[in-house]
């Protein structure tokens, strides 16, 4: 199992790092004496988040592979090697399935699912080639343990898709005794801004049934427990340091979870008994 308790020296990337919870790891790996780089499609914030908390800016779309392959070049040209990656970068605008276009599911698809394997494949070579120990963290969601939440259809659609990725990933990595270790990050309620995601759609991807709604300012909402991003870049490196697979920002969420495996396993019930013998009337 690989953990990771001191991030001091070692080289960090935090896509989407220029906002909320990619800038709150970023900020606490640059506090404990990372060399942090930051990605993000945001021009003005990437610049200005790097400013602020002492990091390396490089403007990246994570939905094209030529732009996340450029990140990891130029990672390399500067910094020699890459311990820590953080495939963060993503969006989560609102609509119902049967609303949804073509175009919506390809621009929410190509940024969370396809932005993530973009950095696992750029990345994974470059973290285990060096031997040293290292970590890959996809940001997933409690939206990819429970994906029945009103308007999050298509998210939590990406967000299962990287729980499946890096459980998958973890396990390779484990069974081949890697350096490297894969974990995914599954926050609940984060101050951000993510309420604005549609800000980052490209202008083709238009005719959208896509809407976003601040669910900070839904009452119900609001009363939850929301966190700071920095809170969140610690719970990250805690996890990192105890090796851990799941990383979870809001245990007594723990319900939701077992909520589902509960419906999950009555149908396996319900099967079981559908396909034990009947008896047979015998004349
Ligand atoms: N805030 C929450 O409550 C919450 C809860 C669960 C999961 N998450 C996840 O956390 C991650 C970060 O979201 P956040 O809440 O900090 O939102 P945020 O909007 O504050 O930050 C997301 C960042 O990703 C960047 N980004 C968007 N598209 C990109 C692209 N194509 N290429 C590169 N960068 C891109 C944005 O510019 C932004 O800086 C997301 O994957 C989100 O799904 C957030």
């Amino acid at each position: 199992m690989t953990a990771i308790a001191d991030v001091g020296g070692l080289v960090a990337v935090v896509t989407g790092g220029a906002s909320g919870i990619g800038k709150g790891i970023a900020q606490r790996l640059v506090e404990r004496g990372a060399r942090v780089v930051i990605a993000d499609i945001e021009a003005g914030p990437l610049g200005a988040t790097a400013a602020e908390i002492g990091a390396v800016a490089v403007r990246t779309d994570v939905s094209d592979a030529a732009s996340v392959q450029a990140l990891a070049d130029e990672v390399v040209d500067r910094f020699g090697k890459v311990h820590l990656l953080f495939n963060n970068a993503g969006v989560a605008p609102e609509s119902r399935i049967a609303d949804m276009t073509l175009g919506d599911w390809k621009w929410i698809l190509d940024v969370n699912l396809h932005g993530v394997i973009h950095g696992v494949h750029a990345f994974l070579p470059l973290l285990k080639q060096h031997g040293e120990p290292a970590y890959l963290v996809n940001t997933s969601s409690m939206g990819g343990f429970v994906a029945d939440m009103p308007g999050l259809a298509a998210y939590a659609t990406t967000k299962f898709a990287i729980m499946g990725l890096t459980e998958a990933l973890a396990g390779e990595l484990q069974r081949e005794h890697s350096n490297v270790g894969a974990a995914v990050l599954a926050p609940g309620t984060v101050r951000s801004n993510i309420a604005r995601s549609l800000r980052t759609r490209p202008a083709e991807a238009k005719n959208t049934s896509f809407v976003q709604n601040d669910i900070s300012q839904n009452e119900e909402l609001a009363a939850l427990r929301w966190l700071d991003p920095a809170e969140v870049g610690d719970i990250v490196l805690a996890g990192l340091a105890r090796g851990e697979t799941h990383i979870v920002t809001h245990p007594e969420w723990y319900p939701m979870v077992a909520e589902r495996a509960a419906g999950v396993e009555a149908a396996f019930s319900r099967a079981a008994a559908a396909s034990e013998p009947t008896e047979t009337a015998t004349v």
